[in-house]
């Protein structure tokens, strides 16, 4: 990690504004990748270490408010502090031509960008073993994400994901409690209401899961039947059915108290698919914490 010990920000300094072509120091914008609640994603490249890479910049009027600024370094520091294979590493983050800059490593979508296309069940659950594993680690660490949704989780080779953007929902408050549509979308009801917990991260993680596997997205109060749920369970174990929906439950102490004790009762699923036909390895065992193919 390459965060320095004090973040200097140079708050006087004149802010460009930025297009593509232009240079911040050492990175050379290549395209736009996105906009979120509060900043701009470019693709970059690194012209020293010549590789590309994600650069997050908050809008100015973040990067211009004392305020921002210091909550900002202190997400960032916390960012920092995650070491997990299944989170984004943040590579740099600091303040070039008064433009805050958060570096990261450049992935090849979002899953929601692959939600628009059929996926396979195996490689699904595949990702969502992954997904709960990446938030138990950040939960170990008493570190709550508050933003879990398709677009926060990055794609890269060899069928690895990567959650991004921890704590970062902090900064943008009352931006998200509603989204554009008028929907909650992911967040859960005790935190659209200014409670979030470990229980409002499981909940939006089972949420995502039950969307990865069903293709819908049950809106609250989440009544049953809930949508897609015939699609859900097909093929599904009981079990990871029970799972999902025990994390996506409304009442938030019905719920598992945090994504460790979600991965704990996932990692104890031996056969994800009711026909067995995957099987989840031993947490000893592996090393990638990835299902595999059972051989035949
Ligand atoms: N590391 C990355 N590699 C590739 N694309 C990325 C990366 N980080 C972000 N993106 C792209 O940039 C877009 C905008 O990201 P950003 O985090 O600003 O917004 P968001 O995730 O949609 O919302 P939020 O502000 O709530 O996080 C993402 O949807 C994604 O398409
Ligand atoms: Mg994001």
């Amino acid at each position: 990690m390459l965060v320095p010990p004090s973040l200097k920000v140079h708050r006087d300094a004149p802010v460009r504004s930025l297009r593509v072509g232009a240079r911040l120091d050492k990175y050379k914008l290549i395209g736009r990748l996105g906009e979120g609640g509060f900043a701009t994603v470019y693709s970059a490249m690194d012209t020293i270490e010549n590789r590309k890479v994600a650069l997050k910049i908050p809008d100015a009027r973040y990067s211009s408010n004392v305020q921002s600024v210091d909550e900002l370094q202190r997400e960032v520091r916390i960012m920092a502090q995650l070491n997990h294979p299944g989170i984004l590493q943040l590579k740099d983050a600091r303040t070039i031509d008064g433009h805050f800059v958060m570096v990261f490593p450049l992935g090849n979508e979002t899953l929601g960008d692959r939600l628009t296309r059929r996926t396979a069940r195996a490689t699904t659950i595949d990702y969502a073993i992954q997904m709960v594993d990446s938030l138990a680690y950040a939960h170990e660490k008493r570190v709550l994400h508050r933003d879990i949704k398709p677009d926060n989780f990055i794609l890269f080779d060899e069928g690895k994901i990567r959650l991004t953007d921890f704590g970062l929902a902090r900064i943008q408050q009352g931006s998200h409690d509603l989204s554009a549509s008028g929907t909650l979308g992911y967040i859960a009801p005790e935190q659209a209401m200014g409670k979030p917990g470990y229980r409002s991260d499981v909940f939006s993680i089972g949420l995502v899961i039950y969307r990865m596997l069903s293709g819908e997205l049950p809106e609250y109060p989440f009544a049953a039947p809930l949508p897609g749920y015939a699609r859900l369970r097909k093929g599904l174990s009981k079990d990871l059915v029970a799972l999902i929906r025990k994390a996506i439950d409304p009442v938030p102490q019905r719920r598992f108290r945090d994504a460790v004790a979600m991965n704990n009762a996932l990692k104890k699923i031996r056969y994800p698919l009711s026909d067995r036909s995957i099987v989840q390895v031993a947490a000893t065992q592996r090393t990638t914490r990835r299902s595999t193919r059972r051989v035949a």
